[in-house]
């Protein structure tokens, strides 16, 4: 009798343990890190000329920390920014430790990205990032430290216990393959594995406090930030910027009575202009700057109330003090996935581009992809967000499979410039090795969201002698980086360029965050794979 009493003990010892897995401590922050808002270059076109005069909505860095209690705990950092940069995390980083001691490391923050190309640049410590910029800017840096370190701040404060779910499903209509005659280099037998030429998966987490019910939920989604044009001059979270204002409005109004997304509704009122991209409507520069002075905007307001936990402890689901929901839409497998779905076509001529080189007429700078709103890009961004939202709104509410179990980490840098890969080639296998960064002729040309400047074109695998020698008078690749990097010709050997200093990262960091089921691969450029 007593071995069974004794068994039995044991067994709901195992269970108790096994559900206090799925008992996590669950925090959300979010803070505004909009930046100078006039006279920067923005990140993402490498478009001298595209300079902020206004701002369009505000930007946003978005935290989760998932803890276990009394163990491991992690964070992740969504910026409405082109990318993260490793100088803005070391920054962040010695904040949290004169905060937190050790709580906060390298090895347990990841902090990325949306994409957006609408946002202040010059915040990165490498040359070819910050050439557009004339440099590095220190406003459009301090706004994201404080604005990161602000939101780890509140999310560490909102900590309670709470769960997570997960949910999956797909896009088919926010994202295009802007390079689909590359993609068909793939061999067929690895083509036919896949249904699309992108990925169309959205996964998502459901945070859900305890006693406040949900808190905010995080997903992931490729589509680059590019709804918004090259020559856009307001500050914008472009696509997922707006997906996330939707979905944040959307819960605040809801309050606590169910609405469904369907019951979101155009915002008619919102101001919009037509992109002057279009050849005809160049002299419009007086009229966008009466538009851009009558955009509202609200004051970057914090995701809580009170950030004092003696408050909250005391006057306890005080609904004054409810915190506010925060939801993220991040960045993920991006690459060559393009929100302007309607396809690329000529300024010119109004035809499609040309497939093979996305050239028109044999010139490069003519050839535009087109968003679901065009002319329209506001309301391309507005759609392509919504979309983004609506699916975000339904895997939300039908978020059913519980997280459960270990939190945990790894972190590590790789050099990149110096890893040997195995190649099979016909049964035949040999090790070769990667070489320093190099960017190639077809990379000027830009691509069908923002086309490049001169007679650039994609898919160039010869170059030319004029800029070849432009280009030896900043570095002359030898022989054995123009070996490893055939087919492609080297336009800047970046890689090998460290006056004044880097011009490109060799060394990445790469980290791994996983909740339980749900694994996070996060990589430097915002963008992170996100698997089950
Ligand atoms: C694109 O290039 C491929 C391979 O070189 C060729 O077979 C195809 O005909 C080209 N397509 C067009 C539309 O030019
Ligand atoms: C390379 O790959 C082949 C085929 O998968 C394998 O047999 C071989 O052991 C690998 N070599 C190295 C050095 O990893």
């Amino acid at each position: 009798m007593r071995i069974w009493t004794f068994l039995l003990l044991l067994i709901v010892l195992v269970l108790k343990s096994d559900v206090a897995y799925c008992d996590y401590l669950i925090g959300l922050g979010s803070y505004d890190i909009t930046g100078p808002a006039a006279d920067v270059n923005m990140m993402g076109y490498a478009n001298a000329e595209q300079i902020a005069s206004g701002v369009h909505f505000r930007l946003r860095s978005r935290a989760f920390i998932v803890a276990e209690p009394k163990g491991n705990r992690v964070v992740f950092v969504n910026l409405d920014a082109c990318m993260a940069a490793q100088l803005v995390t070391i920054k962040v980083l010695e904040r949290l430790k004169a905060r937190y001691g050790d709580v906060y490391t390298e090895n347990n923050v990841a902090i990325s990205g949306i994409h957006t190309h609408a946002g202040p640049g010059g915040y990165l410590q490498y040359v070819v990032y910050i050439v557009t910029s004339l440099g590095f800017v220190r406003q459009s840096f301090d706004a994201l430290v404080d604005g990161i370190e602000k939101s780890i701040v509140q999310a560490h404060e909102n900590l309670r216990p709470g769960s997570i779910f997960v949910n999956k499903g797909e896009i088919l209509d926010a994202g295009v393959n802007r390079s689909p005659s590359g993609y068909l280099n793939n061999p067929a037998a690895e083509r036919s594995k896949y249904k699309y030429n992108v990925d169309k998966e959205m996964s998502l987490l459901k945070f859900v406090d305890d006693e406040w019910g949900p808190v905010g939920s995080f997903n992931w989604f490729a589509t680059h930030g590019t709804s918004m044009s090259r020559t856009n001059s307001l500050i914008s979270g472009d696509n997922k910027g707006a997906a996330a204002r939707f979905m944040e409005d959307w819960f605040e109004r809801k309050g606590s009575a169910r609405i469904d997304s369907a019951e979101f509704e155009n915002d008619e009122s919102l101001p919009r202009r037509i992109s002057n991209i279009i050849p005809t409507l160049h002299d419009n520069h007086h009229e966008l700057l009466e538009l851009a002075a009558s955009f509202q905007s609200p004051p970057g307001r914090p995701a809580t109330k009170t950030s004092s936990v003696a408050r909250r402890v005391r006057g306890s689901l005080r609904q004054v003090n409810k915190p506010r929901f925060v939801s993220a839409f991040c960045q993920s497998n991006c690459g060559d996935v393009s929100p302007n779905v309607l396809g690329a076509f000529c300024t010119d001529t109004g035809l499609p581009c040309d497939f093979n080189h996305s050239t028109c007429g044999g010139k490069n700078e003519l050839c535009y992809g087109r968003g679901p709103g065009y002319p329209d890009e506001f309301e391309s961004t507005r759609i392509i967000g919504e979309r983004q939202f609506k699916k975000a709104v339904e895997l939300f509410n039908g978020a059913s499979e519980q997280i459960k179990g270990k939190v945990d980490f790894r972190h590590t840098y790789i050099d990149f410039s110096k890893l040997a890969v195995n190649v099979s080639s016909n049964g035949a296998s040999k090790v070769v090795k990667t070489c320093p960064a190099a960017m190639g002729f077809g990379f000027a040309a830009g691509t069908t969201d923002g086309p490049g400047a001169f007679d650039f074109r994609q898919g160039d695998d010869q170059g030319n002698p004029f800029w070849k020698l432009v280009r030896n008078l900043l570095k002359t690749p030898d022989k054995e980086q123009i070996e490893c990097q055939q087919p492609k010709p080297i336009l800047l050997d970046t890689g090998e360029m460290k006056l004044p200093y880097d011009w490109a990262p060799s060394i990445l960091p790469i980290q791994i965050l996983r909740i339980g089921q749900f694994v996070i691969l996060s990589v430097p450029g915002g963008i992170i794979l996100n698997f089950l």
